[in-house]
């Protein structure tokens, strides 16, 4: 912090001497062009001033940003994006908005209850976690705290795999790696063979521990250190999911135009895997680096490895054929004993499937819009909505008017949500169908046809919900995915309906 001062200071002397200088009058405007030049050029390099010695095992967000002040602050600041958050939802009372999103203290307040706001998500999820706590997302700051915290974690036994996306676990893999017989020392470059063992072998360990257990091992939600290269600045894949994610991706012959580096392995020999940290450009990367942890994934086996369903490509159905092709159910209904699959953030999927990486836009260039001091350009580091900067988010590409950027974003939110309500709504209805048709004496044989169509509505339902656009990320496939998630919770109905067990079952529903 002091360090930042000293130099703004400096910075700004500097100005006034420039500007005593143009007083002076004369041939000093040409002094005065050199002196502003010098100036801009000390900026630029002061970007990467080296006040201390960064490494691989420097995982303190603090240390780096006596090297990266800028980069720093706006770190720090994801603790206090409440101010920002965009409000979607309609009639919501901006006091009420600005409790949800929080304020600094990651000690003061829970995040709002998406089971108050949306109870019939009590319904589906009925019999799993989801069902006694499920809450609103919000920044980084806030991930590990969130995590240690939620009753799904306080109320059911969950494993260490659930660390992987809500800390900066690098060192602590590594760590856990050498202990356990992986090769050479945690100064070794992380990208390094013996780098790469160590994270391999330690995240296996930590996976199946206990989350008790494991978390001890870490104390910092997401840092520097996860995205950079401690030496370069580089951006780097640090999370060994989606090392091998994107590998069983890339072997897959699900077309991805928005992923040139991946197309382009698919053209050669395909002797070494598809690796990013290798052939990722920079643009990739910086989608890449969010599609560590914003992304749908589950624990394979008793060694919880956590796995991303990409192994038929990226869409909403290639993952839905991917868990029945390993018979992966997420629990059994507690309602209607269907087996039923729930999604998580697919945020990196979703936008897969639109128009703007189509066009190359990555995440960073919405969520981390460049922002500018003087000559310097840099990276905004306080990752939230892009709807708290327009400007800088969307107007450097798009020519209009800042309320008509909010209105179109606005009218694609509620038309997803609309259709997202009616889709929720068919499946309690066919949710509470079976279980009267069940208590009516239909039996499991009977009921298979709905039980499976209920799995397949309710993973479209919440394919959507789950996500965190609202729709924005991919509008027409959100639309797509939730008629047909309305369309197969409405056949799942009938199907009852034609046992005649329940002349009734649409009265059973909760519908007004
Ligand atoms: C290590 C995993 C991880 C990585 C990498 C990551 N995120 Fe996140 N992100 C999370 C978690 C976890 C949360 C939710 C934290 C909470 O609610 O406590 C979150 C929250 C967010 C939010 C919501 C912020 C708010 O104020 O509500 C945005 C936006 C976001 N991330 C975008 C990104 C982008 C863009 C990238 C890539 C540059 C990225 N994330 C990289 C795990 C990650
Ligand atoms: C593949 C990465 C990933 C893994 C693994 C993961 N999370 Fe998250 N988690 C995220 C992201 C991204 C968010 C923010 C987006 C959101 O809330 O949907 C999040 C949000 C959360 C939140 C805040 C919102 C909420 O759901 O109440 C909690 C709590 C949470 N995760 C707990 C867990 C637990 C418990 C586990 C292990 C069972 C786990 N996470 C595993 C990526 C992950
Ligand atoms: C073209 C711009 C754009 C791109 C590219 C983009 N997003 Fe978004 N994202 C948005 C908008 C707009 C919203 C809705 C924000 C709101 O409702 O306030 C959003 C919402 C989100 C949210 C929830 C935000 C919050 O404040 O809670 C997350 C998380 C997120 N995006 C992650 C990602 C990830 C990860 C990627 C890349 C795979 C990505 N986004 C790509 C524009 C973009
Ligand atoms: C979730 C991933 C993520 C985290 C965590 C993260 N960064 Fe970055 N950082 C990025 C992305 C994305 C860019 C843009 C890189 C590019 O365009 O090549 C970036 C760029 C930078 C740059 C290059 C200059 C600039 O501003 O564009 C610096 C320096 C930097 N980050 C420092 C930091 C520091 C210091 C921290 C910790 C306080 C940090 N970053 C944490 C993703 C991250
Ligand atoms: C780097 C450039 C870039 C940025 C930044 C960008 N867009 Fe776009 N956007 C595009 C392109 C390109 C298209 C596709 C236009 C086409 O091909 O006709 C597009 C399309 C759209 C569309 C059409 C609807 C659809 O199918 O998705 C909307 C709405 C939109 N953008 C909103 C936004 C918003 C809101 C932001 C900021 C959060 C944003 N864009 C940021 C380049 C960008």
């Amino acid at each position: 912090m002091s360090s930042r001062n000293e130099r703004g200071g400096a910075a700004k002397s500097a100005v006034f001497l420039v500007a005593a200088l143009v007083c002076a009058g004369g041939t000093i405007a040409a002094m005065m062009l050199y002196g502003n030049i010098t100036r801009r050029k000390m900026e630029a390099e002061s970007k990467a001033l080296k006040i201390v010695d960064i490494t691989e095992t420097t995982i303190d967000p603090a240390e780096w940003g006596k090297n990266f002040p800028r980069q720093y602050d706006g770190y720090v600041r994801t603790a206090d994006n409440a101010k920002a958050r965009f409000k979607w939802s309609e009639g919501r009372p901006p006091e009420e908005a600005e409790h949800a999103a929080q304020g600094g203290n990651p000690d003061s307040k829970k995040a709002e209850s998406k089971l108050e706001s949306d109870p019939r998500l009590k319904t589906i999820f009925n019999g799993y976690a989801f069902a006694i706590d499920f809450r609103e997302r919000r920044g980084h700051a806030y991930m590990l705290h969130d995590q240690r915290e939620t009753e799904r974690v306080k109320q059911r036994p969950q494993p260490g795999a659930c660390l992987n996306c809500h800390a900066s676990n690098v060192v602590a893999y590594r760590e856990a790696g050498l202990k356990n017989g992986a090769p050479g020392s945690l100064e070794d470059p992380l990208l390094s063979p013996h780098g790469q063992e160590q994270l391999f072998t330690g995240w296996e360990k930590v996976n199946p521990m206990k989350y008790a257990d494991a978390t001890q091992l870490v104390s910092h939600p997401v840092t520097c250190l996860d995205c950079h290269d401690p030496k370069t600045m580089a951006l780097r894949i640090t999370k060994p999911a989606f090392i091998e994610g994107i590998a069983n991706l890339a072997k897959s012959d699900d077309p991805v135009p928005h992923l040139p580096s991946v197309e382009q392995w698919r053209k050669g020999d395909r002797a070494k895997p598809y690796d990013a940290n290798a052939m990722a450009s920079r643009q990739e990367m910086r989608s890449m680096s969010c599609a560590q942890c914003h992304v749908e994934y589950y624990f394979k086996g008793d060694e919880k490895r956590l796995t991303f369903p990409w192994h038929n490509g990226l869409k909403m159905e290639q993952m839905e054929t991917y868990y029945n092709s390993v018979g992966w159910n997420d629990w059994k209904h507690k309602d209607s004993g269907a087996n039923v699959i729930k999604a998580q953030h697919p945020e990196f999927e979703l936008w897969s499937q639109g128009v703007h990486a189509r066009s190359g836009v990555s995440c960073a260039d919405c969520h981390m819009p460049y922002t500018r001091e003087g000559a310097m350009k840099y990276t905004s580091h306080q990752i939230q909505t892009p709807m708290a900067n327009v400007n800088l988010s969307c107007q450097t590409c798009h020519n209009y008017t800042e309320s008509e950027i909010q209105s179109r974003v606005d009218q694609i939110q509620k038309r997803t949500k609309g259709q997202l309500d009616r889709a929720e709504i068919a499946v309690v209805e066919l949710i509470n169908a079976i279980k009267a048709a069940q208590a009516a004496g239909a039996t499991d044989e009977q009921l298979a046809k709905a039980r499976d169509l209920q799995r397949k509505a309710q993973w479209r339902a919440d394919f959507i919900n789950a996500e965190n656009s609202m729709g924005f990320h991919a509008p027409a496939e959100s639309v797509r995915i939730l008629g047909e998630a309305i369309d197969y919770a409405r056949q799942g109905v009938t199907e009852v309906a034609k046992l005649g067990l329940m002349p009734k079952a649409a009265d059973a529903s909760e519908k007004k």
